[in-house]
Parts: structure tokens; C-alpha cells; sequence
């Protein structure tokens, strides 16, 4: 069986890369694709890394345009998707990559996107315990953010674990397309290149209350996060090194066991040989997350660094992975774990 799905928001970074695994998909194929302000343009115009699709006209994000579709991607800014999903079909399949459905508590909503808010949907991060099972049976799914990706699969089985404390210390840097495609100065290749800085520093990058809502989950206790965001002169890859106090005794090893056995069967989960740390070059383009673990025994910190391909695992290959999910086919159909290097 063959299905279509349709890309709202296919002219931007996450869309384009729906694209570009939709078009190696063995079972689903490019419906309708909609854009914004580039709407009536061409995909070979907008995504020339597409040659196949190039003849392709970008559609207005109406409704109409999306709702016959068996699944439909939303790759919008936040704020958003609401108004569109609220109108389409209620047992049509859905998958979010933008942020309005991720969060169950409202006010971290209002305080973190001071927008109005849209309620919340499954969270779709299947290799969180027990989330794929959900996954299959839901027809709404808020995939989850690039950054609290790499977080979650770095220190949820941890803390479930009961290894480490409460309070989690990110520093991850993240390359330019994790801001999207539209053009500020921070972003121009003269700032940028060359260089890198923090920002949103000081615990307000939006991406906190949803670090937090999912490892509180994992854990069980509340789970507070402390997160610096750096920009990085890469255009994809994000590299998170999360610091964490360690329980009692726990060594290295007893981390680098935990995390083997959390992910021993997932295929987009690659826990690197002893010695091995994670680097962006080595996700880059496939739908993967690296980790690497270390008791430093002197400070009584656990150190968990996680890498991966913002634009992938970070956006529309988890986005494929809940998509095949909610049609009943394999999970990892259309996705690859290998990476292009150098
Ligand atoms: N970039 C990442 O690494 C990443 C990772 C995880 C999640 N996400 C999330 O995925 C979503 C898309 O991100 P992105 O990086 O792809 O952004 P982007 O490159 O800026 O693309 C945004 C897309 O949304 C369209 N759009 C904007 N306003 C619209 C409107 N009012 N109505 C209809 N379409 C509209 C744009 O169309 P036009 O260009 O035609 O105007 C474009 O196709 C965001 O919610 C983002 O947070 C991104």
C-alpha cells in the first residue's frame, strides 16, 4: 500500500528535508506541498537540491489543499499550525514539527512563547519508554524540538535510572538552519562564520519548559534544567554536552551500561565505543543520535555529550519515524542512520 502526505511549510529548512526523505520513502509519497510567501513558486526554484520535484508548484497553506492527504506534515513557525489542524479532519493523521502542541502545562506556554495556547498532543520521541506503542495508536503527534531531542535521549534513561540528580546543566551549540530560513542579521555569514556565541542565555530559550516536561516524565521527580544555546559556523548539527550530579559511587561505567541498555535495539541510537566521543560530522544527514558518557569522580558530575543532525533526528526524521508509526508501517522505512562525512 501506498500512502500521500502533505507538507505545509515546504518551502523552509524542516519541509525541504521532508522532501528530500519523502522522495526515498518506500511507502509514502509527496502529495500536495503548500508554502507561505513563496507559495506559486516552484520547488525546483526553492529546493534545488530536488531535482525530482523541481517541476512541483508550491500550493497556498489552505486547508482544502492538505486534507486529503493520509498524512500531513506541518513544518510552520509556532503559533502557526493550530488554526490549520483544528480545521482538518479529526481522524486525519497529523504530525507537528513546530512547537504548539509539545507543552501539557499552559503557563510554561505563556511564559516561554507568549502566544496563546493550542492544548497538547502525544509527544513523539519513540525512543522515550513505552512512547511508541502511543505513537502507533495516535492520529495527532507534536513532534519534539531539536535541541530537547538531543537532551531527552542523552539523559532520560539516567535519570529513570535513578544515577544522577535534579538538576540538569545543557550547553549545546546548534548550526544556523536550526533558526529557519528566514534572513537576520545575527545570521549573515560575516557574523557567523568564524565564530560563535551564546544566546537566549539565562534560562529563557523556549526549549527549557520542554527539556523539562520530558525528563520530569522519565524520571518521575521534578527535573529542572539549566540551558545555554550556542551558535555554532556550521549550517546542521547539534552537539549537547548535559552535566548532571552523580548518585552515589556511580562510575563510568555504570552510565555508559545504563544508556547501552536503554538503547541496545534502537537503530537511530548509537552509544560509541569506549573512548569515542560525539561529533555533528558523523550524524550529519541521517536520522541519528551519537552519546558518549563519563563520570568525572573529582566534581561528582556526570557528563552525557549527544550529537546529531538538527534537520534529521532534530526535525523531519523523527518526524518520519511517528509518521510511520501512525500508518502501521516500519519505523525506520525511508530513514537511514548513516551519515555523510567528511
Ligand atoms: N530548523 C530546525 O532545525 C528545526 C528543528 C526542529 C523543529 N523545527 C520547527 O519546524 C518548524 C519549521 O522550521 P524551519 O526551520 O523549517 O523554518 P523556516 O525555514 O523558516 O520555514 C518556515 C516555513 O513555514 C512557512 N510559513 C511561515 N509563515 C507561514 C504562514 N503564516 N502560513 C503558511 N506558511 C507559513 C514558510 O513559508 P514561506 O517561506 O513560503 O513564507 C516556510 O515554508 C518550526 O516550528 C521550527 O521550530 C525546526
Amino acid at each position: 500500500m501506498t500512502y500521500s502526505a502533505a507538507v505545509a511549510g515546504a518551502s523552509g529548512y524542516a519541509g525541504g528535508e521532508l522532501l528530500r526523505l519523502l522522495l526515498g520513502h518506500p511507502a509514502i509519497q509527496v502529495g500536495p506541498v503548500a508554502g507561505g510567501s513563496k507559495a506559486g513558486q516552484l520547488l525546483g526554484e526553492v529546493h534545488p537540491q530536488l531535482p525530482e520535484l523541481a517541476s512541483s508548484r508550491l500550493l497556498p497553506t489552505d486547508p482544502d489543499v492538505l486534507a486529503e492527504s493520509d498524512i500531513v506534515f506541518l513544518a510552520l513557525p509556532h503559533g502557526q499550525s493550530a488554526s490549520i489542524a483544528r480545521v482538518l479532519p479529526a481522524d486525519q493523521r497529523i504530525v507537528d514539527l513546530g512547537a504548539d502542541f509539545r507543552l501539557g502545562d499552559e503557563g510554561a506556554w505563556k511564559a516561554f512563547y507568549n502566544d496563546s495556547y493550542a492544548g497538547h498532543w502525544l509527544y513523539g520521541l519513540p525512543e522515550l519508554a513505552g512512547a511508541r506503542e502511543q505513537i502507533s495508536e495516535a492520529t495527532r503527534v507534536a513532534n519534539p524540538g531539536c535541541y530537547p531531542t538531543s537532551v531527552a535521549i542523552a539523559m532520560a534513561p539516567l535519570l529513570a535510572e535513578g544515577l544522577v540528580g535534579d538538576l540538569v546543566t545543557v550547553v549545546a551549540a546548534s548550526g544556523t538552519s536550526g533558526a529557519g530560513r528566514s534572513p537576520t542579521e545575527t545570521l549573515l555569514a560575516s557574523q557567523v562564520m568564524g565564530s560563535m556565541s551564546p544566546y537566549k542565555v539565562g534560562g529563557v530559550h523556549q526549549h527549557t519548559p520542554e527539556m523539562e516536561q520530558t525528563l520530569t516524565h522519565a524520571a518521575g521527580r521534578d527535573i529542572a534544567v539549566s540551558f545555554t544555546p550556542l551558535l555554532a559556523p556550521m549550517p546542521r548539527g547539534i552537539l549537547a554536552t548535559c552535566s548532571i550530579d552523580l548518585a552515589d559511587g556511580v562510575r563510568t561505567e555504570d552510565l555508559r551500561e545504563c544508556l547501552h541498555a536503554a538503547y541496545a535495539s534502537e537503530r537511530f541510537v548509537t552509544v560509541l565505543p569506549d573512548g569515542r566521543w560525539p561529533q555533528t560530522s558523523s550524524t550529519l544527514g541521517g536520522n541519528s543520535v551519537h552519546l558518549q558518557a563519563a563520570a568525572d569522580p573529582r566534581t561528582g558530575r556526570a557528563i552525557v555529550v549527544a550529537a546529531m543532525d538538527n534537520l534529521v533526528k532534530g526535525a523531519a526524521g523523527q518526524a518520519m519515524q511517528n509518521a510511520n508509526l501512525m500508518l502501521g508501517i516500519a519505523e525506520d522505512a525511508g530513514l537511514t542512520d548513516t551519515g555523510v562525512a567528511p
